[in-house]
């Protein structure tokens, strides 16, 4: 529910991608967002506003004459209610009459009369969006501080392949979200290790953590919609970079190591949740080991570097937060590791509490004390913890 009492004019015009506008209605809902839907006459020939009254459980008004409103001025009321305008999908057409400031139908005037912060999905084909005179008007509403949320690059509707696509509805969801985030971080630097770490025994077995790099995820995505500027550097996991995130592949801890020590000297903050494997095999084989070639092989272990605490030490280094996973005496553990490794903020958790899964439960150690977290997914505890961090650091 991170859009909770945000109120949304959901502007739809007229271009095939208004199907998707159906399915945004429904994410930004999800969200705990308030949607208003204000369609142009083209929108209602792709889909019909009884599509987006059922999704939105809110009459759609498509007509400036609309005599639901007692005064008549429904450009006025809609977008006076408003913590935004998300026009989406935004056709050519429309964006020529957002730079005009027209007021020709019920949401050009809404636009021309609101007092809240636009955004724009563009949408259409390629040439469209190429073409200078729509380049010009991209321009202008970039002047005139309205945000334009993509377009994307891709397979058309009319066949053809390029710039034009909207961005996917789940990606205007997650824009919104960092749009009305708290930017208590705007400008720092921000660097982060997640995920497991994968240490080689022969090409195709290794030693690693069990770590699904949810809580990294969430947090770089977290610091992302508070303003920072995110490198993460990821062991193995499954899934995409948060928007806006800069990533860094990497497999082994010396990997990890040799990202996270090249950028630390740039960063204001370091935050280490990777799962890293505390000994990497010593005598790796090249080749794959074959069961029959006599007897159990020996697997040699030497200790891998503790990332964190060598970057805790750097002369002039960044503020460092750690994880600390355990599976008891957690505030014992965490302290002992707070001060073991010289920093000045450890996030520590029991790993039955959230191991793998999308709820957690956390407990901040810091000079000030303990500060236990109410369980709630990651994403929210990571938005706390961020808070957290900008508020020891003197940023909020
Ligand atoms: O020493 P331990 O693994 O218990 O400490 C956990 C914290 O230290 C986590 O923040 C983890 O990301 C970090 N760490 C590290 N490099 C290691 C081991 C742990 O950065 N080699």
């Amino acid at each position: 529910m991170e859009l909770q009492g945000k109120s949304i004019v959901l502007g739809v015009t007229g271009g095939i991608a208004a199907y998707k506008a159906a399915e945004l209605v429904r994410l930004l809902r999800k969200q705990g967002a308030d949607v208003q839907v204000a369609m142009t006459e083209g929108a209602t020939h792709f889909v019909t506003p009884t599509t987006f009254q059922a999704l939105s459980g809110k009459p759609v008004f498509t007509d400036q004459w609309d005599a639901r409103m007692p005064n008549a001025m429904a450009h006025i009321d809609l977008s006076r209610q408003a913590d935004c305008i998300l026009v989406a999908p935004a056709s050519a057409d429309f964006l020529a009459r957002a730079v005009q400031g027209q007021a020709d139908d019920l949401l050009a005037t809404m636009v021309l009369a609101r007092d809240c912060p636009l955004l724009v999905a563009p949408a259409m084909n390629r040439q469209m969006w190429e073409n200078p005179a729509t380049r010009r008007n991209v321009a202008q509403l970039l002047a005139d501080g309205v945000s334009i949320l993509g377009p994307d690059s891709g397979e058309q509707a009319c066949g053809e392949v390029g710039a034009g696509r909207m961005m996917e509805p789940e990606e205007i969801v997650e824009s919104m979200i960092a749009f009305f985030a708290a930017k208590v971080l705007a400008g720092k630097k921000v660097l982060l290790t997640a995920g497991p770490t994968f240490e080689a025994i022969d090409p195709v077995r290794g030693i690693t953590n069990l770590s699904s790099g949810r809580m990294g995820y969430a947090l770089a995505r977290a610091a992302r919609q508070a303003g920072a500027e995110v490198t993460l550097v990821s062991g193995p996991v499954g899934f995409a970079a948060p928007q806006g995130v800069d990533r860094i592949n990497v497999r082994s801890a010396l990997d990890m190591h040799r990202a996270v020590m090249a950028h630390a000297g740039k960063a204001d903050i370091f935050i280490a949740v990777a799962a890293v494997a505390d000994y990497r095999v010593a005598n790796s084989a090249e080749h794959k080991l074959k069961k029959d070639s006599g007897g159990i092989p020996p697997i040699e272990l030497i200790e891998n570097p503790d990332i964190l605490a060598e970057v805790a030490a750097l002369p002039d280094g960044p503020f460092c937060v750690g994880f600390a996973a355990e599976s008891r005496n957690l505030e014992e553990y965490a302290q002992t590791k707070r001060r073991k490794k010289k920093i000045p903020l450890i996030a520590g958790n029991l790993i039955q509490d959230g191991f793998g899964g999308d709820d957690n439960r956390l407990v901040l150690f810091d000079d000030a004390g303990v500060h236990p977290l109410a369980p709630a997914p990651k994403s929210v505890l990571a938005r706390q913890l961020i808070q957290h961090i900008a508020h020891l650091t003197g940023n909020n």
